[in-house]
């Protein structure tokens, strides 16, 4: 999309660039990963901040064949851009309107009768049967039945698709400790759906059976069942706690922000709001047009550790994180890796040239890459979906 403030042609002043080929690569990965499942793409909050739509693209173009979001707007806004795959909505009010859902053929989850009903009810102002996926909370102890509704929410279910009014797609539940393969609670969670699904077979209903995460994807095939649903592995994360080894997955954001302004500042002079960084020497500041608004969290340089790759170079941000912006220190004038206005610098991207991770980010704040990658605010980081076509060798 062209940013209408600047000279036409002209770089981004910040950009998210995402590329599509790592996350082709990625579902492949998923893919070859768990041969007897489905695979669920999760494109909710807007694709991890990579962008929904592309990313549901890509993740088909690849393999997937189902995705997975959180609110109805987010599976309607997969229709509108015209994705035809099925879609899974799961976290809703009893009180919101799922007939455009129905209508639109996408799978609604039901966590409480009151869900169900809700459910049933828009499946009846669209006149057709609503497809409904059963959440039993395994030991999450978050969204999902309690074990001792089960039986109840079953028996409106069966009673439902007997009449028509729905068919019952699926039993399923999310994992509290994935990201720990040999943790005891995935068997204990395994059990606990293999009994749900048990019970909703004995009321003569014919379910498959989704549990599995990016971590559970990855490490668990005893948990696959017959679809897995990853989200962060599709946007190239490791999702382990302590992963083994490098995984074949790539990252694929960049975050990058071009150099508004680049002045020489004498020694003794102090940098940005309160003077926490004062320069030791005569240097040379560069300042880079993106800041807390645009999801680099002011905490993040408190430490004074965050580093920018500009001119070819890491190069330290000095100085507190504003709103807008920040500040590079670029050493003394002169060098051979002078930086210019226009200069492009990368605050994460995938590693390879050098550049900070969205995983040193999430180590340095003291979170996970997952809260990294969806801050990312779009209104002024301007997103830029790119094909490096890497990873597609050999393909047709
Ligand atoms: C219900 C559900 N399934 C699957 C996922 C994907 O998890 P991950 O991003 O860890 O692969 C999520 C994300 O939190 C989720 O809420």
């Amino acid at each position: 999309m062209a940013d209408p403030s600047s000279v036409p042609g002209a770089a981004p002043r910040a950009e998210s660039v995402v590329d599509l080929a790592a996350v082709r690569q990625n579902v492949r990965v998923l893919a070859a990963a768990a041969p007897g499942a489905a695979l669920m793409a999760v494109v909710k909050a807007d694709g991890y901040g990579h962008g929904a739509v592309p990313v549901a693209r890509a993740a088909i173009d690849a393999g997937a064949t189902w995705l997975g979001v959180c609110t109805l707007d987010e599976a309607l806004a997969l229709r509108g851009a015209g994705v035809a795959a099925p879609v899974l909505s799961w976290l809703h009010l009893p009180d919101e309107d799922f007939a455009p859902a129905v209508a639109a053929g996408i799978d609604l989850s039901a966590a409480s009768r009151a869900h169900l009903a809700a459910v049933l009810d828009g499946a009846r102002r669209a006149g057709r049967p609503a497809r409904v996926h059963l959440k039993v909370d395994t030991g999450l102890s978050r969204n999902g039945a309690a074990l001792a509704d089960w039986p109840g929410l079953l028996d409106d279910a069966a009673e439902a698709a007997a009449e028509g009014a729905c068919e019952v797609v699926a039993v399923w539940s999310h994992l509290a400790h994935a990201d720990i393969p040999d943790h005891p609670m995935l068997d204990v969670q395994a059990a606990g759906l293999a009994a749900a699904w048990r019970a909703a077979v004995d009321r003569g209903l014919t379910p498959i059976r989704h549990l599995a995460n990016s971590a559970a994807t990855l490490t668990r095939r005893d948990l696959h069942f017959d679809l897995v649903r990853p989200g962060i592995a599709v946007y190239g994360l490791d999702p382990l706690e302590r992963p083994v080894g490098r995984t074949p997955l790539r990252p694929a954001m960049t975050l990058a922000a071009r150099v508004v302004l680049v002045k020489q500042v004498p020694a003794g002079e102090g940098v940005s709001y309160g003077h926490d960084w004062t320069a030791e020497t005569d240097t040379t500041l560069a300042l880079v047009p993106i800041g807390y608004a645009d999801g680099v969290p002011r905490r993040l340089n408190f430490g004074g550790r965050l580093r920018v790759l500009l001119g070819g170079r890491l190069r330290p941000v000095v100085g507190r994180v504003c709103m807008d912006q920040v500040v590079v220190d670029c050493g003394p004038a002169g060098g051979e890796d002078e930086v210019a206005v226009g200069d492009r610098a990368v605050l994460f991207g995938p590693g390879d040239g050098g550049e900070p991770t969205a995983q040193d980010w999430a180590d340095e704040l003291g979170t996970i890459h997952y809260e990294v990658v969806t801050g990312v605010h779009g209104n002024r980081v301007r997103r830029s979906v790119v094909d490096t076509g890497a990873g597609d060798e050999g393909r047709a």
